[in-house]
């Protein structure tokens, strides 16, 4: 065997080598376990004395010699892969961005909450209450007659003869006064559900926001400030409220609850939001019907009085914003709701 021939043959392979890979081929050829070279330095112990240390130096140079000569080619390619991989994989931080487009809440949320906040700004605590519940809290406890109309299968979702989709959030004023003693002062919100045709006042789904105060003491005046305070705050400090007599089957005295209209000089002239009328109805409310305490335990009609109300939140946000139709805010088109983001 030419060693020197063999050794610059494969310095000539390993030098030439492409990659990382393929210089590993080559020094398995010329270096591995079947590689001539170390063949030939296994064979070593079957020459004479005399032939095998020069031999033996010989072949251990060729092999010092290609290790060598290897590594610095090792070395030579993983700079150059990385090099062309730092060239490559450049970030350019200066290119545009993924934009992520920011959300936001429904218009119906941010009523709710800006309604609620009020309430919880006069000391109330905010509870929750089912959407679906029984006959005894959505009707019953809430003194409606057996023959009230509300009750129809035509105006109110049956789940079964004894439970409904609540029609109104009013139920947790029951539902709260079983869960503690007086005083209460609550608000509570939620969905709610009537078997009513569309148009643009009415949607079978909608959104309430309730109150309940029950203490001693309480009067129709705290209810008229109560109302005040709330008409101000989400309607303009400069406004006032008004109480019609009414009808409910909870309250005694009831009353509607109208704000001085937003919208115009109320001066009688023609007026989209009032019709002329310079006062707007946005809500239902009462002193509670002493029967209700009768319902639960603990309430002394002696001891403690109350009052309650009762409001829609898409009617308080389509007079804030003058939407025209409320069934807007359930269409979810998002050239409607972007304009609330
Ligand atoms: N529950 C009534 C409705 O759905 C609204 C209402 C009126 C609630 C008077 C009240 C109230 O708490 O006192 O139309």
């Amino acid at each position: 065997m030419d060693v020197d021939a063999l050794v610059s043959e494969a310095t000539a392979r390993i030098e030439a080598a492409r990659d990382v890979a393929a210089l590993e081929e080559i020094r398995i050829e010329v270096l591995g376990r079947k590689a001539p070279l170390v063949q030939a330095l296994r064979e070593l112990a079957s020459l004479p004395p005399d032939e095998r240390r020069a031999r033996g130096d010989e072949l251990n140079r060729a092999r010092r010699s290609l290790e060598g000569v290897v590594d610095e080619r090792a070395r030579e390619l993983r700079r150059r892969e990385l090099e062309e991989r730092l060239r490559t994989d450049r970030v350019d931080v200066t290119l545009p961005g993924v934009r992520h487009p920011r959300g936001y809440s429904h218009l119906i949320e941010q009523t709710r909450r800006d309604i609620l906040d009020v309430f919880v700004g006069f000391g109330y605590v905010v509870v929750d209450g089912p959407e679906i519940d029984l006959v005894h809290y959505n009707f019953d406890a809430l003194n409606h007659a057996p023959t009230h109309p509300s009750r129809q299968v035509t105006d109110t979702f049956y789940i079964a003869d004894d439970v409904v989709l609540r029609t109104h959030t009013s139920p947790v004023q029951i539902r709260t006064m079983e869960a503690g003693p007086p005083p209460v002062y609550m608000a509570t919100a939620g969905r709610c559900y009537r078997r009513d045709t569309p148009d643009a006042t009415h949607t079978a789904m909608f959104t309430q926001i309730e109150g309940l105060v029950v203490d001693r003491g309480i009067t129709l005046a705290h209810l008229k400030g109560t109302l005040l305070g709330f008409a101000r705050a989400i309607f303009g400090a400069e406004r006032e409220v008004r109480l019609r007599p009414h009808f409910f089957p909870f309250t005694e005295p009831s009353v509607e609850v109208d704000v001085s209209c937003f919208n115009c000089a109320r001066d009688g002239s023609p007026c989209r939001v009032c019709k002329g009328e310079g006062w707007v109805e946005i809500l239902g409310a009462g002193m509670v019907d002493p029967n209700l305490y009768g319902y639960v335990d603990g309430y002394d009609p002696e001891e403690v009085s109350g009052f309650a109300f009762g409001l829609g939140v898409e009617r308080v946000a389509g007079l804030r914003h003058d939407i025209p139709d409320i069934r807007l805010l359930w269409e979810n088109d998002l050239r409607f709701t972007g304009q609330f983001g």
